[in-house]
Formats: C-alpha cells, structure tokens, sequence
C-alpha cells in the first residue's frame, strides 16, 4: 500500500492552527470522531460531513476512558495506515491523532457526567462509559471547534448523550445523526464485527431482523410493549445471543414507553461469544387511517 499523504495533527496546537486558517476563510469545518479500524459506517459520516462544510476534521483516538477495566482496549483493533487511506479517499481534508498523554496528561481530573440519557441501557452495562466519551468528545470539540460533528446512529444513547453535552455546556457546534450503515445481511457495521467467527458471524444479522420484526409488531399493537419485547428476548436467546437489554424508549429522552405513544427508539444490546453487539431501530405509532 502506498503511504497516505494526508495531513495529520498530532498535538492540539497543530489542529488548532489547520482549523483557524479554514475558519478565518469561511470555510465550515465539520469533524468525524473516531476510534480507527475505519468502515463505510465510519465513511458514511465522512461523507455527510462533506456535503455541508467544506472541510473535514477526522479523529482517531482509542479513548481508554471509555472502556472498563474488563474490555477490549488493549484488543481494540488498531490499523493506522489503512485508516489513514480510508480517510483520504472519502476526502478528509485533516486527520487529527493525538497520544494517549497528549489528551490526558499527568496531573488530567476532569470528567463530564451526563445524567439522563446516560442512564439505563449501555449506561447500566458499561459503568463509566458513558462519562469516558463525554469527556472525549467534549474535549474534541474545544480543541477543534467545528461548526458540526457527525455521529452515528448506529450508537444511537451516544448520539443523544452528546447532544445534552453540546446543549447543557453551551458548546456552539450542531450535533448531526447519520443512519446506520448494515451488510447486505442487515448487521450493522462495526470495528468489533471483526471478532466474530464465521459461525458467529452467521448468526448476527438476527439482531438486526429481530428488532425490525418487533418494531413492526409495536406499531401494530401499541400497547403490546411488554409482551413485544418478551418475544424478542425470547428470539434473541433462540438464535443464540446472551442478551443485555432489549427496550423501546422515547426517541428524544430516551425515557421508558410503555406503549407506543410517539416516535421511539427500540434499542438492544446483546452478546454472542467474546462480542458484544448493539443496535437500534426507529419506531413510530402507525398513521391513523381515514383522515386528511
Ligand atoms: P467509533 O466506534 O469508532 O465510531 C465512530 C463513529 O462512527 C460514531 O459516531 C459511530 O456511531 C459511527 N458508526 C459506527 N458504526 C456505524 C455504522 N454502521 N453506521 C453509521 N455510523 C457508524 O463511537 C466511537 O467511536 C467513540 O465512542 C467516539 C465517539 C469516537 C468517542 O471516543
């Protein structure tokens, strides 16, 4: 493979004076936060990025503050070349790389804990996680103060739990969600997809068909929550998964229905092997018929 030749920035100074030039042009700056082992998902958000600002910020930084002791960071998949040329290609003006000291130097005690949509779902699995990615992302959009940044709804509790950061701390940036990208199978796609073997890898896409047949049976029976999500546990565990949660909750609040009386997120997290997957779908109640 031929070296990438995109910029990179590897301190904040360096980012900070890329992004001043383009600012001091006009030109509108749309940042990517990234962990690397870069996929269409990822790409997807690039390209959205692309379509309003003129020029695009990635980052990629492995954030230890958002794994527990007991998961993956030291596994997480790591492949700074290809990334680099996956980020060119989509046409990401400026790859911003800082060390591990570099974003949390000796001496670093902050941390940014959401309330709210923080809580239940990942938020109970994955204690402190939440609280690792807002103090990264808050920490990313000062440093480089792009006029939006680009999430997946693929993760969708982070897409909202970094909409409250921006709007609690006043942070002049407009968080924009971007659809989850899937195989052709329907598995979304993720770096962690990589740790599945192929029996495994077999068996995923039924997390993807499981939360499209209950959405479809929710906005057929809205008052059937408890009973529609029974059955998809009851599925989930038929095909194989140990499952963390499977819930409908508010698509804005992220607060508990249960039924459908607006427009919802069902969201769910499960585990299969040494990987855990999530995934979510919207849901809205069904359009009254008859009317004008
Ligand atoms: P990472 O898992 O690398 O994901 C980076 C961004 O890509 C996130 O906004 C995520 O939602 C989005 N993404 C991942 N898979 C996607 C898919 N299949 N379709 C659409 N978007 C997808 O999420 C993180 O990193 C970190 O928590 C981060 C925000 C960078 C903070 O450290």
């Amino acid at each position: 493979m031929a070296k990438p030749d995109i910029a990179v920035a590897r301190t904040v100074a360096a980012l900070r004076e890329a992004v001043l030039s383009w600012r001091t042009r006009r030109e509108r700056v749309g940042l990517v936060p990234t962990m690397g082992a870069i996929h269409e998902g990822h790409l997807a958000l690039v390209r959205a990025a692309r379509g309003r600002c003129e020029r695009v910020v990635a980052s990629l930084f492995v954030n230890p503050k958002q794994f527990a002791p007991s998961e993956d960071f030291a596994a997480y998949p790591r492949g700074e070349a290809a990334d680099l040329a996956a980020f060119e290609s989509a046409g990401v003006d400026l790859v911003f790389m800082p060390t591990v000291a570099a974003m949390y130097p000796p001496g670093f005690a902050t941390a940014v804990e959401i309330g709210g949509v923080s809580e239940g779902l990942d938020g109970a699995h994955r204690p402190g996680h939440f609280a690792g990615v807002a103090t990264v992302v808050a920490k990313l959009l000062l440093q480089s103060l792009p006029d939006a940044a680009y999430f997946g709804e693929k993760d969708y509790q982070q897409l909202m739990v970094v909409r409250r950061l921006a709007k609690d701390l006043d942070i002049p940036v407009r968080i924009l969600g971007v659809a989850t990208v899937r195989e052709a199978d329907g598995l979304a796609l993720s770096s962690r997809n990589a740790y599945l073997s192929p029996e495994e890898r077999r068996i995923a896409p039924v997390l993807y068909r499981v939360l499209c047949e209950s959405a479809l049976s929710l906005t057929r029976d809205p008052d059937a929550v408890a009973a529609v999500l029974e059955r998809g546990i009851a599925q989930l565990r038929a095909g194989g998964f140990a499952v963390d949660y499977l819930e409908l909750r508010g698509a804005e609040d992220l607060v508990a229905m249960s039924r459908l009386s607006g427009p919802a997120r069902l969201l769910a997290a499960v585990r299969i092997g040494r990987t855990r997957l999530i995934d979510n779908v919207a849901v809205a109640p069904a359009q009254a018929h008859g009317q004008i």
